[in-house]
């Protein structure tokens, strides 16, 4: 068995990785002990001094769904490589909060528990599914599990990816073309995407001006994809109707940025999913056994399209 680093951000993962190789040789940081031995470290985050202490280190596991805070120390260091967690579990729990923080929206549901508030019985509108447009931006697993939620819901759903993907029962469109045009039927866009070069800042004020008035924004990718700023004035304008986010440019959102008091926007501090590591970690104990045989590994990302 090849020798296993747990960084200092993923002590909770020693339990699973004993009971799924109790012959694995384990190391938690900061104790690294003999750095040589290690071959891989299992992180969320990490250091760049970390991995320039380790003289044969080979692989990344990464815990999380979003590899973008490694693949740029990869980059740099290519005789390293980045595996990744491919857990259904996980992406179904992103596509459940982005559909629950569409529902709330959609139903009308802040304003219900105001009037719940005023013992008032005052019945809105009752808005339909059938009719109406989900455009998920992402069609990786987290994205496809998020068009499935929604389409069981009987709403529309069309998916947009950078290059073609075709998912039964979706309709999907490619690339800047596709993309522009899907936006002008966007009535909730949903960010499911990875980070990358291409993907980052991909909805700023441009693309907020091509959605229908009165759009719904939800954001369970990453931070850096919006334009907080931008999503503001549209919200201000009433070109966005409403926005539900899970992640922020900064982490934590800092006490008194605009949007924690806007009316129209819903937060939630960064929960989409949380890896379970007594799930999967038979399937990196079978990678680190791969790694040890040479054989190929599972789940790698690809470092030049960043996920
Ligand atoms: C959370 O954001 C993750 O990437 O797992």
């Amino acid at each position: 068995m090849v020798s296993l680093l747990l960084n200092h951000d993923v002590p909770q993962w020693l339990p699973a990785m004993r009971a799924a190789a109790p012959d694995l040789a384990l190391r938690v940081a900061p104790d690294l002990g003999n750095r040589a031995d290690i071959d891989a470290i299992l992180t969320w985050k990490v250091d760049a001094e970390l991995l320039d202490a380790l003289p044969n280190l080979q692989l990344l596991y990464a815990v999380g769904a979003g590899v973008d805070y490694l693949v740029d120390l990869v980059r740099q260091r290519p005789h390293l490589r980045i595996a990744r967690i491919a857990d259904d579990a996980v992406s179904g729990d992103v596509a459940t909060l982005a559909v629950a923080g569409t529902l709330q929206w959609f139903r009308d549901l802040p304003q219900y528990a105001r009037q719940q508030d005023q013992h008032q019985w005052e019945p809105l509108p009752v808005r339909c599914s059938a009719g109406t447009t989900i455009v998920i931006l992402g069609l990786g697993r987290i994205g496809c599990a998020t068009a499935r939620a929604f389409q069981a819901l009987g709403f529309e759903v069309c998916g947009w990816s950078r290059t073609c993907r075709s998912i039964d029962g979706i309709r999907t469109f490619a690339g800047p073309e596709g993309l522009r045009a899907l936006l002008p039927h966007a009535q909730v866009l949903v960010c499911t995407l990875p980070l990358t070069d291409q993907t980052s800042g991909i909805i700023d004020a441009a693309l907020l001006a091509s959605l229908p008035r009165g759009a719904f924004v939800v954001n369970v990718g990453r931070g850096a994809h919006l334009d907080e700023s931008a999503l503001l004035a549209a919200l201000d304008t009433g070109q966005v109707s409403g926005a539900f986010l899970d992640v922020f440019s900064t982490e934590p959102l800092p006490a008194g940025h605009a949007l924690w008091r806007h009316p129209a926007v819903r937060i939630t501090p960064h929960v989409a999913s949380r890896t379970q590591p007594a799930r999967v970690a038979p399937q990196v104990v079978e990678n680190l056994r791969r790694l040890r045989a040479g054989e190929p590994l599972l789940n790698l990302v690809d470092p030049v399209a960043g996920y």
